[in-house]
């Protein structure tokens, strides 16, 4: 068993879902007994050294996860070395890594439900332009991909 998984959670702009997802997968991983390394990043540098947007801050926080400290960073060939998955919250992002991926690197690609039985393939919408309430959306997708991503890593 890999207890020691390096995962990397990718979206646009690493101020939505993908920091949700870091933390949802902190916060599964501990109720486990499971140890990873957790990062996100996006394939956009927009929001480059910002925190994460108010919204997901405040639903985090709603979840009693913080995510305050978290600054947004823009996906960097080296992640491809670091991290064993690297996990796209949708498919253009997914296209996006797929194209970065340099030839050899250890990093598997795929999407965040691909771990979720019955999900495979399915996107985490992009709560940004949409209204508060779909950050909560956002946060029960990503606590339910990381369930699935856990259970993945420590059967695999
Ligand atoms: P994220 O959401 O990819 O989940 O962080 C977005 C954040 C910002 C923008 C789009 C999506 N934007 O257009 O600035």
């Amino acid at each position: 068993m890999n207890d020691r998984a390096a995962v990397l959670f990718v979206c646009l702009g690493n101020i939505c879902r993908s920091p949700l997802a870091e933390a949802a997968l902190r916060a599964e991983a501990a109720r486990a007994g499971f140890e990873v390394t957790v990062d996100s990043a996006g394939t956009a540098g927009w929001h480059v050294g910002r925190p994460p947007d108010r919204r997901a801050r405040a639903t985090a926080r709603r979840h009693e996860v913080d995510i305050d400290g978290h600054r947004a960073r823009r996906v960097d060939v080296d992640d491809f070395h670091r991290f064993d998955h690297v996990v796209a919250l949708d498919r253009d992002n997914l296209a996006a890594l797929a194209a970065l991926r340099p030839a050899g690197a250890k990093a598997r690609l795929s999407l965040l439900f691909d771990h979720v039985v019955g999900r495979e393939g399915e996107e985490v919408a992009d709560p940004y332009h949409g209204p508060d309430e779909g950050f909560e959306t956002t946060w029960a997708e990503v606590c339910e991909g990381a369930r699935g991503l856990v259970r993945a890593i420590r059967g695999g």
